[in-house]
């Protein structure tokens, strides 16, 4: 595990990439506390046990969920970025720019299985940290906290509420049930289903105050 002088410099480092930007969906800054909530995530998966705890390296998947989005930087452009362009590349790109910002903090083998799973993040993991980083950002799309995207989104889209109910029923629904199959852990994955229930509950109390239907 990092120690909290290490956590708080890199923080810094991160910072410096993604402050002071906009993200479509996603609002101000949106990308760094995307990565901090990840790293929470990952914790909190290890905390599962989902694999032997001695087989994992505990501060590269600490440092990896926080700088997995990393090649993301090369996507803001005047203060803005929008996550849907350029999702293709970040994952190499990043692979190539993160030992400049950890390299200090870890042995250079170690810095090597940042930039695999840093690299691999979107594709196939080959190691069990890199699937702890995987399910880990998966999650953070999961559940009530995802309302957030979803009205920045319908925003950008000017969409009307009820139009954004829709959305959500038709093509946000499908999509999370889809990739609950991503999941490589259990326990992951039985932590996003609880997720959506809760997100479906606050839906459709959106929708039955919206019409009138709660008395
Ligand atoms: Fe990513
Ligand atoms: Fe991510």
């Amino acid at each position: 595990m990092l120690e909290q002088n290490e956590l708080e410099e890199l923080r810094n480092r991160l910072k410096q990439e993604f402050s002071g930007y906009y993200e479509k969906s996603g609002g101000k800054n949106y990308r760094y506390h995307h990565l901090e909530s990840t790293r929470k995530h990952v914790i909190e998966i290890m905390d599962f046990d989902v694999v032997d705890r001695d087989e994992v390296d505990e501060k590269v998947v600490e440092i990896s969920s926080l700088f997995h989005d990393i090649g993301r930087k090369e996507d803001i452009e005047d203060g803005v970025m929008d996550p849907f362009e350029g999702h293709e590349g970040h994952a190499g790109r990043g692979a190539k720019v993160v030992a400049d910002f950890v390299s200090d903090f870890l042995e250079e083998s170690k810095v090597e299985k940042v930039e695999t799973i840093v690299g691999n993040h979107h594709s196939q993991p080959e190691t069990p940290e890199g699937k702890i980083v995987q399910d880990a950002d998966l999650l953070t799309n999961y559940g009530v906290s995802d309302l957030w995207r979803m009205i920045h989104y319908s925003s950008e889209e000017q969409r009307s509420m009820p139009e954004a109910f829709e959305y959500f029923w038709d093509n946000h629904m499908p999509r999370y049930l889809d990739k609950l199959e991503e999941f490589h852990f259990e326990a992951s994955r039985r932590w996003a289903r609880k997720r959506i229930t809760k997100h479906q509950e606050a839906i459709k109390n959106m929708e039955s105050e919206f019409h009138a239907e709660d008395r």
